[in-house]
């Protein structure tokens, strides 16, 4: 429908954590849930927006209509998947916990435990999405930050570094927020470093007051 305040907008989410292969059986992960991203793609849809949903290894599904889901394993493959939708897309929320580091080198077979010690050497993966902020034109791009000091000064330097236009800090000192627990207690700092802190909430709450930020950008 027409009427629905994001109909005719498309979004790109990323979710989810990724898996960096070290051989065909393991892999270097993190604990991500995946769900603030499955949140916000749900209620991106809510409001009529299409959705590309980018997202790595998780056992969520999506609970609307609208929402394109593409899965991706590394950030590599996360890479790719994003920039070939980013082209199409009005609005970016990248909300994956994307692996820093990749190991350098993949084996093909099995590695058998040999000798005591063992040794992974890794590289860096690419920033998506300050490869996306690089080569933005209209897209509204919004990225997450999570600190444990100086979080606000950081949160400005990613602002610039990605050029994002608005950035959602998560508050570890607050009892509450964070990893694996049902809520959130963010601040929004947007491109002019107008900072707004918000109340603990559920993470649909939070997803809703980011897409409500986004909302207000195309008022
Ligand atoms: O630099 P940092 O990892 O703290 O930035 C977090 C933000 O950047 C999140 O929005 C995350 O999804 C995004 N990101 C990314 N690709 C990476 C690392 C982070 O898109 N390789």
């Amino acid at each position: 429908s027409k009427s629905l305040a994001l109909s005719g907008k498309k979004v790109l989410v990323t979710a989810g954590p990724t898996y960096e292969p070290i051989d065909p059986v393991r892999f270097i992960g993190n604990h991500s849930s995946g769900k603030m991203g499955f949140d916000i793609a749900n209620s991106l849809a809510k409001y009529g927006a299409e959705v590309y949903l980018v997202a790595g290894p998780t056992h969520l599904v999506t609970k609307e209509a609208g929402i394109r889901i593409i899965h991706v394993t590394s950030a590599l493959e996360m890479y790719d998947a994003c920039h070939r939708v980013f082209g199409e897309v009005d609005v970016v929320v990248a909300a994956a916990a994307v692996a820093d580091y990749r190991p350098k080198y993949v084996a093909d077979q099995k590695i058998k435990k040999n000798s005591e010690e063992f040794v992974i050497e890794l590289e860096k993966n690419p920033d998506i999405l300050a490869s996306l902020g690089a080569i933005k034109k209209h897209q509204f791009l919004v990225g997450f930050a999570l600190e444990t000091e100086n979080e606000e000064e950081y949160a400005k330097q990613k602002i610039k570094k990605k050029n994002l236009d608005l950035i959602v800090l998560n508050s570890l000192n607050d009892k509450g927020a964070g990893f694996g627990k049902p809520t959130n207690k963010v601040t929004f700092i947007d491109k002019d470093f107008n900072i707004q802190p918000m109340d603990l909430k559920s993470k649909e709450e939070v997803a809703n007051d980011i897409v409500k930020k986004i909302i207000k950008h195309y008022e």
